[in-house]
């Protein structure tokens, strides 16, 4: 089997843990929503496996995160009829193929994984093996579907090249040339790395203890506009262009949120309100956030008020998962001579 005979199918996973904030949309599920076409085959996870190496959120606080981000993905226009949409527990050969892969993964290659460092902190010692084990997991999510591209934000680039890593070495090792295919990290457009709205310097994230740094998608029209306002920004106004918003990573990210919201270029942006000061910059941004992204908070609670029909949507999407990903854990057994009586 060579790589060429891999048909074109993207994988793409998001943690449930916590709201779903502009980075996650700008950066991923919104192009999820615009890869949905029959150019591809698309496969998109609720990675709930993921979730928990960083710490439990409780029986409860695990059933309603993972229904909060399927509502969000619904939201935000994922249709399960095009793509498959499902969470990764109820699929078991992700563990497994997780498990081949912690054998295939190498201690120095896991080591240099930057997101373990910054996860872990100070207290490495005191992680869980999961955490560090976690990209060989993803690797799994990936490969198992023998998925050829994955959509993600900059901050996963590092571990999807470690996913190829394990598909070359997992190939080279039990002398299955192109089994796995080289998975392609999809990185795209200006909004790959969106900022925190406090500090320029920081991206905008989950974890941030201050929420006035990202924008949630359950945030309110008036929330989000207030959020907008208060961002930090320098004293300055926009320069004439982008070249002059170098050393100005507040301004910068303000620019990049609006071309990706308006789905035009950065430069586009600096033609049409360059030279603008921020208080006739940050209203205009304001109202076009609230046009994109006010209907997504209110669609995700009228989605979330029926949680039996969001399991629904779940259980359909794992068993069309399972139907992928089971005939290749099935070969990669083969592969490997793990013995089977069925
Ligand atoms: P997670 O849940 O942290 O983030 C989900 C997606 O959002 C992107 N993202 C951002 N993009 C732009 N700017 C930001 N500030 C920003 N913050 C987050 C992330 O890059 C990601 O695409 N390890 C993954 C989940 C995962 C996965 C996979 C992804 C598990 N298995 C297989 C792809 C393929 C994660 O923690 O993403």
């Amino acid at each position: 089997m060579t790589e060429a005979t891999h048909t074109r199918r993207v994988f793409s996973g998001v943690q449930p843990t916590g709201d779903l904030h502009l980075g996650n949309y700008l950066g991923a599920v919104k192009r999820f929503v615009e890869m949905q076409n029959d150019d591809w085959e698309a496969i998109y996870c609720i990675v709930d496996l993921h979730a928990i190496t960083a710490g439990w959120a409780g029986r409860e606080g695990m059933r309603s995160a993972t229904r909060e981000l399927t509502a969000a993905f619904l939201a935000c226009g994922l249709d399960p009829d095009k793509s498959v949409l499902f969470n990764q527990s109820q699929v078991a050969a992700h563990s497994q193929l997780g498990w081949i892969f912690s054998c295939t993964a190498r201690m120095g290659w896991m080591n240099r994984m930057t997101q373990f460092k910054d996860k872990a902190g100070k207290n490495a010692e005191r992680a869980s093996l999961g955490l560090y084990a976690y990209p060989a997991l993803q690797a799994a999510d990936i490969l198992l579907y023998h998925a050829t591209h994955v959509p993600v934000g900059e901050d996963q680039r590092q571990h999807i090249e470690l996913a190829r890593d394990i598909a070359t070495k997992f190939n080279l090792d039990f002398g299955a040339e192109g089994f796995f295919p080289l998975p392609e990290p999809l990185i795209e457009g200006v909004a790959t790395r969106v900022m925190s709205l406090r500090d320029g310097s920081k991206k905008m994230s989950k974890s941030d203890p201050s929420d006035q740094s990202r924008l949630n998608l359950t945030d309110d029209a008036d929330a989000i506009a207030k959020k907008i306002r208060k961002a930090k920004t320098d004293p300055e106004p926009l320069s004439s262009d982008l070249e002059g918003l170098e050393g100005r990573p507040e301004a910068l990210n303000l620019v990049n949120i609006y071309a990706a919201l308006a789905e035009v270029s950065p430069d586009a942006v600096m033609a049409e309100h360059g030279g603008a000061s921020f208080s006739t910059f940050k209203p205009m941004l304001a109202d076009l956030a609230v046009a994109r992204l006010a209907h997504i908070g209110d669609e995700m609670r009228r989605i979330l008020a029926e949680p039996a029909e969001i399991d629904r949507i779940l259980g359909k999407g794992a068993d069309k998962a399972a139907a992928i990903a089971d005939p290749i854990l099935e070969k990669t057994h083969d592969i490997m001579g793990f013995v089977s009586s069925r």
